[in-house]
């Protein structure tokens, strides 16, 4: 039963190929890949835009995007105050505690056990209210956070936001590309590898950006991946576009089974 099935619904023709669509086909099929295209350097114009420079440095680098997702974690106002024209009134043993609960991200059950009773013994002299001077309050938690607030880049939170917008949009957009795409006479292996490419890239990408948030080296793979979907759709969309209106079928051809 299931044998007969198969042969009666196995088609014994060729796939279809560009050249077997209508003009109608033709002309949806490009007026789509040419917005996709545009759609695809706007959003590129819009990243260098938004990462140019994040690292004080013009243009988009590995830094830029590290700097985004990671932070710059080695830079708060109070660590550089204790390295440089605080460091006469604190120990180097205590500005170790201090650089270290700085680094874990400045917690507030670290303060109380740890910070507060350095600060209150070499700093709160000059760093409180009552000593009337306009310099930070470091009698508090509070103040304290002021001068302590580590750039982690990129809060979870927002990133898991942008992640789904990402992966919802560009699977639909890598769809609609590559319902047009299979259309193309090309070998098949090369074919069903750039089909699934830009599948692949956008979930590496996507995934580098959360590894990146835990450890800066991952920003390579996020460049990486980027370029490679970028890449994958630049070539579907150019074969696409050239095989619908140059490519033409030849006469000769015979069924391919
Ligand atoms: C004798 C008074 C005095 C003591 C003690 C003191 N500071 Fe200061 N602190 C100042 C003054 C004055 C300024 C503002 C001028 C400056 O930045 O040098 C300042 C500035 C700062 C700033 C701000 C720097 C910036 O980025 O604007 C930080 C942070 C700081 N101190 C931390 C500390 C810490 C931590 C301690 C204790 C280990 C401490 N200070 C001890 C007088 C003091």
């Amino acid at each position: 039963m299931n044998q007969q099935h198969q042969t009666e619904s196995c088609p014994a023709t060729r796939p279809r190929r560009f050249y077997d669509c209508t003009l109608n086909e033709k002309l949806l099929y490009s007026s789509f890949l040419l917005l996709a295209g545009i759609a695809y350097m706007m959003a590129l114009a819009y990243l260098y835009t938004s990462f140019d420079g994040i690292d004080g440095k013009p243009g988009l680098s590995v830094e830029d995007v590290a700097e985004n997702y990671y932070g710059n974690r080695s830079g708060t106002r109070l660590e550089s105050a204790l390295r440089g024209s605080m460091a006469s009134y604190i120990e180097i043993e205590d500005r170790n505690h201090v650089v270290e609960w700085l680094k874990s991200g400045a917690p507030k059950a670290g303060y109380e056990r740890v910070i507060k009773p350095i600060f209150d013994e070499r700093c709160i002299a000059c760093h409180s209210a009552v000593s009337g001077l306009q310099i930070p309050d470091l009698s508090s938690y509070d103040g304290v956070k002021q001068v302590a607030n580590v750039d982690t880049g990129v809060s979870l939170h927002s990133l898991m936001k942008v992640s789904h917008i990402h992966l919802f949009g560009i699977a639909l957009v890598a769809l609609g590309i590559g319902l047009i795409f299979r259309f193309a006479l090309l070998p098949a292996w090369f074919q069903h590898t750039l089909t699934l490419l830009p599948f692949i890239a956008i979930f590496i990408d996507i995934s580098a950006w959360f590894l990146t948030k835990w450890d800066p080296t991952y920003a390579y793979t996020v460049i990486f991946a980027g370029g490679l979907l970028g890449l994958s759709w630049a070539l579907q969309i150019f074969i696409s576009l050239y095989q619908i209106w140059f490519l033409r079928c030849r006469v000769e051809v015979t069924s391919e089974e």
